[in-house]
């Protein structure tokens, strides 16, 4: 049977110290605030928002929630965006991914100060994080390498396939794959033969956002399986985008879903504005 590779035990572990470096930064007058921009009702980002600003209470980040009705302009949510940029309080802004479709995103991204941007989606970030010399990271890509460290998992040579090929997930996360020096494949909907690609992989990583689509059969005996889908299945149950049963039984180590990848974004999301609050008073 595979380790289980407690993320919920992990996060912990770093909300302890970010707390003790939102209280160091606390004796030289600095608090770090995290600015949070949801557009709509979309329910479940409202749970996430909920989550956010819980966790900033909890560490002792100031959290500034902003909730626009779903037929904001874009000029509108601009004007905040500029607003939260000069405001000397704000360390980190995060607007909540999907916006509503007459919005275009990456005016919105783009318009987020680049040294504010702790969800790592501005093209200034993006091109950090390319070039290898990252300054902000997206979260949940940036959870995934913390949960491999912390396991002592090495990539170096290692063969990495990503399943998933979003902005969010999928592309970052082969990058910073890439950068631990390990070989990286990244699947898609239209790749041929994926079972044959999950096959040779030392360190899966699944992020497809549909329930228990990869078997466990595919999976190579000792692989490192980092799963990173929340997929509700009827009223209650939660299952991830790997066939948990199975794979556990073929897997070297395993990331469960819930309390595998979850708890680590957000903690990431409070890393982040901590490190942007760090920044602004030139403690990096
Ligand atoms: N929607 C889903 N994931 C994310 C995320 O990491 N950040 C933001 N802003 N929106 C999201």
């Amino acid at each position: 049977m595979a380790h289980i590779i407690d993320g919920k035990a992990i996060a912990r572990k770093l909300r302890a110290e970010i707390t003790a470096g939102v209280a160091h930064l606390g004796t030289l007058g600095i608090r770090p605030g995290l600015a949070v921009v949801l557009v709509g009702d979309n329910p479940a980002s409202r749970v996430y928002v909920g989550m956010k600003e819980k966790a900033c209470r909890d560490v002792g980040i100031f959290s500034d929630e902003h909730t626009l009705p779903a037929e904001t302009g874009e000029n509108e949510l601009l004007a905040l965006i500029n607003r939260l940029n000069n405001d000397e309080r704000i360390h980190g802004i995060l607007v909540q991914l999907p916006l509503p479709k007459h919005i275009v995103e990456s005016r919105v991204l783009e318009a987020i100060a680049p040294h504010k941007d702790v969800d790592g989606f501005h093209p200034y970030n993006v091109g950090r994080l390319v070039t290898g010399k990252p300054v902000f990271r997206p979260c949940t890509p940036y959870g995934i390498m913390v949960m491999l460290q912390e396991t002592g998992i090495d990539l170096t040579g290692k063969e990495v396939v990503v399943v998933g090929r979003s902005n969010i997930v999928g592309k970052p996360v082969a990058l910073m794959c890439l950068q631990q020096h390990a070989t990286v494949t990244v699947c898609h909907t239209r790749t041929i033969d994926l079972p044959k690609k999950i096959t040779m992989a030392d360190v899966l990583i699944a992020a497809v956002g549909r329930p228990e689509v990869i078997r466990g059969e595919w999976i190579k005996p000792g692989a490192v399986v980092i799963d990173v889908g929340v997929n509700r299945v009827g009223e209650k149950k939660l299952v991830g985008d790997v066939e948990f049963e199975a794979a556990v039984k073929r897997a070297s180590h395993i990331s469960p879903v819930p309390g595998g990848v979850g708890p680590m974004t957000i903690t990431m999301l409070l890393q982040n504005t901590l490190q942007a609050a760090k920044l602004s008073v030139g403690e990096l």
